[in-house]
């Protein structure tokens, strides 16, 4: 499908920080590697791709479209890159609710994630050469499409030997659960961590990171009539224990606490009651870390916690951490290169996915907004 003519710059995620840079790129007429343009008959012809496209936010299902998009030429510090397999996930269907922490100017291409493959690279490149795998470095570049010309410094390489699912998933879910497993507790083999929403990207990935170093799990999912099905298939990744929600009341959890250390670090990617639930479990002194909320319930943290547990209450944004370390890209390099050591070694598998082609979008879409799935849709272009 062709988009009417239209002259407003097309960016993938233009996100706030950044808006006033694309204001003088506008006026400027500089051109940004990541803005592109609605393609139109008339001017050059421009090499175009498909995009998931939205000019306005609102219900995913109803403001996306497919689309197509002219190119921009590639500069000496681009490259140009085949899309390869990009993930919808809960922040890319917020984005276009309009309802998240960074928004795009719109239209915008959606997605922020995704494995892309170097088919051209501009005449000063020096990190990336043809063929290279390649994700984003931070959120915004709309990942929802067949091609791009990306800035060079706005993505970074990988192993291409990975299965395609793990790199197309690996820059943000594995990447949140190693942080928060890394960067809030010092965790030895043998301590505890409990998490909420363990059947979810971020939850399985912090399953295999843990298992891998020998720490154990304590995993909440929600009750299901294929609840022991998804049980077992959470303990073959590593899980310890898999339980339902309801279960963190009842007093068996003392049972297992006799085989197993109470946790020093509680995960909370759903708030709500399930939160308050996994901070009763926390050994003193631990931390509960929220890193989403699902529930779109407010985290409420008893005074007895605070009181006599003296437990820290913090939260973690991935986003926020590649920016603070940008800088530094060593660090960002290193913990994607351990991971990608635990992917070439067994030990991190991607998540449970739904592969789907981009012209079957909605279904796509579709999915990701629908409760008990536990499938990650990825779109393979
Ligand atoms: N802060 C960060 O840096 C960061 C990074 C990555 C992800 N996140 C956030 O982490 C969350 C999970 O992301 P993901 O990509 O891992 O998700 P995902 O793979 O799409 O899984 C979604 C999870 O949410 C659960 N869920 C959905 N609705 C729920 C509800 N009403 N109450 C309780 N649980 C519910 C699902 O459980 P069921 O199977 O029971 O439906 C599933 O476990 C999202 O909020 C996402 O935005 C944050």
């Amino acid at each position: 499908m062709w988009l009417p003519l239209h002259t407003v710059c097309l960016r993938g995620h233009a996100v706030c920080r950044r808006s006033f840079v694309v204001a003088f790129l506008r006026c400027s007429g500089h051109r940004d590697a990541n803005v592109s343009h609605f393609s139109h008959s008339a001017g050059r012809c421009a090499q175009t791709c498909q995009a998931l496209i939205y000019r306005n936010y609102g219900d995913p299902s109803r403001v996306v479209q497919l689309g197509k998009v002219d190119l921009p030429p590639v500069g000496a510090k681009d490259v140009l890159v085949k899309m390869l397999a990009a993930p919808v996930n809960p922040s890319d269907i917020n984005m276009i609710q309009g309802t998240y922490a960074i928004l795009p100017d719109v239209p915008a291409v959606g997605g922020n994630e995704g494995v892309a493959q170097v088919i051209e690279v501009g005449s000063h490149v020096k990190s990336l050469k043809t063929g290279d795998w390649v994700i984003p470095r931070d959120a915004g570049l709309g990942t929802w499409r067949t091609e791009a010309v990306f800035a060079e410094d706005d993505v970074i390489s990988l192993p291409n030997d990975i299965p395609l699912l793990s790199a197309a998933t690996l820059g943000v879910n594995p990447c949140t659960a190693f942080r928060m497993l890394s960067d809030f507790e010092a965790l030895k083999p043998g301590d505890s961590v409990i998490q909420n929403a363990a059947n979810s990207g971020v939850g399985q990935a912090v399953i295999q990171i843990a298992a891998a170093r020998g720490i154990n799990t304590i995993n909440v999912i929600r009750d299901r009539p294929e609840f022991t099905q998804l049980s077992d298939r959470l303990k073959a990744m590593g899980a310890t224990y898999v339980i339902r929600e309801e279960d963190l009341r009842r007093p068996e959890m003392k049972e297992m606490f006799k085989t197993c250390s109470k946790p020093k670090l509680a995960l909370n990617g759903v708030g709500g009651k399930s939160a308050t639930e996994l901070l009763r479990h926390l050994q003193f002194g631990g931390s509960l870390v929220t890193y989403g909320g699902m529930s779109k319930q407010p985290v409420t943290v008893p005074v007895s916690a605070l009181i006599f547990k003296d437990v820290k209450v913090k939260g973690f944004w991935v986003t926020q951490w590649k920016r603070v370390h940008s800088h530094d890209g060593k660090l960002f390099r290193g913990m994607l290169d351990e991971l990608c050591s635990l992917i070439q070694q067994g030990k991190l598998t991607a998540p449970a996915c739904t592969e789907v082609g981009l012209q079957d979008y909605h279904k796509a879409l579709d999915a990701a907004m629908q409760p008990f799935t536990s499938s990650k849709q990825v779109l393979i272009m």
